[in-house]
């Protein structure tokens, strides 16, 4: 059976104002660990940004020296400062220029001042706002419990949009298809009902799913059944981020933390770890990881090939199922409520 979408709070630009409003997250930029002496030039919404290390803070302005218009990510950090690689401009962490070589013994001009925006670490992550942060970073508690063995996974460009991407990854009626064999299984394609609420920031919803016990990450479990259940309990950080608890039958957990960066409307990076707290030695960390490529790899033709890249903020212009597509339903639902007041706003 379908379910029934009602099309209220559309406009002609809906997708468009969804996307604007993505200004006011907190988006991942890169791996902490990547960002040393050097600055970084990333794209974001489109927007190409600067973030370097000034001082013991992360900074990130709009990647454009104000003089000509130099990527500033082609400069260097002296004394804490961002040098400009064209003119030797240099600029402290607010912004503003202190330095203009070829005239030292002029004023610097009052309006030599770079566009900046917040940034912050954490998790592992550079993360940066561009506009005003509806909520906090996304947590992932995992990555400083001493319980849990955490693994950096490389971060993966596809081309279509972080929200379709974000959809793919709670999708449940996918696993049986996409994954058989290794998420699911085709002889219990069927997916049970759940809940699924909403827990202030996050969308939240837990599902118990038969498991065949292939696969690294159940291999170490030394559970023998064919089949087993696994309790998956999801955050999903809205917008763009997802927490995955997986829950195994004899107490052991599994945690997913992933989050996808829109670069523009179609094209998304996406950045994760896992977080384990069995099988702790190093030497499974390769099958672990291996595990994750498989699915990924799985995953990528499938996701990359939907059309429209974005998801379409008519709701009425695809299908739902009850129960199966509850999720998606529900996470549409929020983010048309995002696009609504970026629209009116
Ligand atoms: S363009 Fe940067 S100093 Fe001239
Ligand atoms: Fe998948």
């Amino acid at each position: 059976m379908t379910e029934r979408i009602a099309s209220t709070y559309l406009t002609p630009d809906s997708e468009s104002a969804l996307y604007r409003s993505l200004r006011d997250f907190w988006h991942p930029v890169m791996y902490a660990a990547d960002l040393t002496d050097k600055p970084v030039g990333v794209r974001l919404l489109d927007e190409p940004v600067v973030v370097a290390r000034l001082g013991r803070k992360v900074s990130a302005f709009r990647d454009l020296c104000v003089h000509r218009g130099a990527a500033l990510s082609l400069g260097w950090l002296e004394q804490g400062k961002l040098r400009c690689a064209y003119h030797g401009w240099t600029y402290g962490d607010d912004g503003r220029c202190v330095e203009v070589p070829a005239r030292p013994d002029l004023p610097i001009p009052p309006g030599a001042c770079l566009t900046r925006y917040q940034a912050v670490e954490s998790a592992g992550l550079i993360w940066v706002c561009l506009g005003t942060p509806r909520y906090e970073v996304p947590p992932f508690p995992e990555f400083t419990d001493s319980a849990y063995r955490i693994l950096t996974g490389p971060s993966y460009d596809w081309k279509i949009s972080s929200f379709r991407r974000l959809e793919n990854f709670v999708d449940m009626a996918h696993f049986a298809w996409v994954h058989p064999g290794v998420l699911g299984s085709r002889e219990h394609a069927e997916v049970t009902d759940h809940e699924v609420w909403r827990d202030g920031r996050d969308l939240r919803f837990e599902h118990t799913v038969k498991e065949p016990s292939s696969g690294e990450i159940k291999e170490q479990l030394g559970i023998t059944d064919a089949v087993f259940d696994v309790l998956n309990s999801y955050h999903l950080s809205m917008p763009l981020s997802i927490h995955l608890t997986r829950n195994f039958p004899n107490g052991a957990h599994y945690v997913v933390f992933m989050t996808s960066s829109p670069l523009s409307q179609r094209e998304c990076r996406n950045f994760w770890f896992v977080a384990r707290d069995y099988a702790l030695d190093e030497r499974h960390d390769e099958g672990f990881m291996n595990f994750e490529h498989l699915v990924l790899s799985q995953d990528k033709p499938i996701i990359e090939s939907l059309r429209p890249e974005e998801i379409p903020m008519d709701l009425t212009r695809e299908m739902y199922i009850r129960v199966a597509d509850k999720i998606t339903v529900e996470y549409r639902r929020w983010l048309l409520e995002f696009a609504r007041e970026e629209g009116t706003s």
